[in-house]
């Protein structure tokens, strides 16, 4: 009778403490991510995606650096673009421009064999973002214009935005890739307009 009894007791015993484990581990499992989302970042900031195909871009993929400047973190983390009206960006990304995109966009951007990049009409309204003309850049869209993930740099293509932004003439009020302080600000390109070689700002002269 003694032994039975124990022997329940026993059993009794172990299936509490195996409850309390398994409710543990219960509780561990659920409590866990609960606890370290508020820590972690909004997702990863932005998703970038192929223009015309709308398929995730993975842009650690391409040409080497450029991903680690606070610029490209920030464009990364929330879209906005911090070198939009610094002088020193502008004069790399009008070279990068003239090298990788003007002899198909002309060289004020206004249209050859692809379209003009200095108006407010878009093929891909995504494009009034900088973040979609970034995705355009990185992923390329229809026919000839290809990805250029391999010859720009993140860093690059910020440069490069910054000058097609820069390039355009047409309503400041479709600008929507300004703010209200940028639009207030914004002077129209004017042809022969030269940004002096030396021009301080976030961005460092392209090496040659
Ligand atoms: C070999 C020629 C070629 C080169 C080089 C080229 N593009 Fe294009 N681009 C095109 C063509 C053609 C289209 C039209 C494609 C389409 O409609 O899908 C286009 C479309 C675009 C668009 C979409 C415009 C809209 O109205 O929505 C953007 C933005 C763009 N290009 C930017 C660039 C930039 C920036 C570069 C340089 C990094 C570049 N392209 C280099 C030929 C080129």
């Amino acid at each position: 009778m003694m032994r039975k009894t124990n022997s329940t007791m026993t059993k009794k015993k172990m299936n509490a403490t195996a409850l309390a484990a398994l409710l543990g581990a219960g509780f561990a499992a659920v409590s866990l991510p609960a606890r370290a989302q508020p820590q972690s970042a909004p997702q990863t900031g932005v998703v970038f995606r192929n223009t015309v195909t709308g398929e995730q871009l993975d842009v650690s993929q391409g040409k080497e650096g450029g991903r680690d400047t606070p610029a490209v973190k920030k464009f990364f983390e929330t879209g906005v673009n911090s070198y939009i009206d610094d002088k020193s960006c502008l004069r790399n990304g009008e070279s990068l421009f003239a090298t990788s995109c003007s002899g198909c966009h002309g060289h004020l951007a206004e249209g050859k064999l692809g379209p003009g990049l200095n108006d407010n009409y878009w093929t891909y309204p995504s494009n009034t973002q900088d973040t979609g003309l970034f995705s355009t850049i990185f992923g390329g869209a229809n026919g000839m214009m290809g990805p250029h993930n391999e010859n720009l740099t993140p860093d690059e293509m910020l440069q490069v935005i910054s000058w097609i932004r820069h390039l355009y003439t047409g309503p400041v009020q479709d600008a929507v890739w300004l703010n209200d302080e940028q639009k207030k600000n914004y002077k129209p390109y004017k042809q022969g307009e030269v940004i002096p070689k030396d021009a301080q700002g976030q961005c460092k002269p392209l090496e040659e």
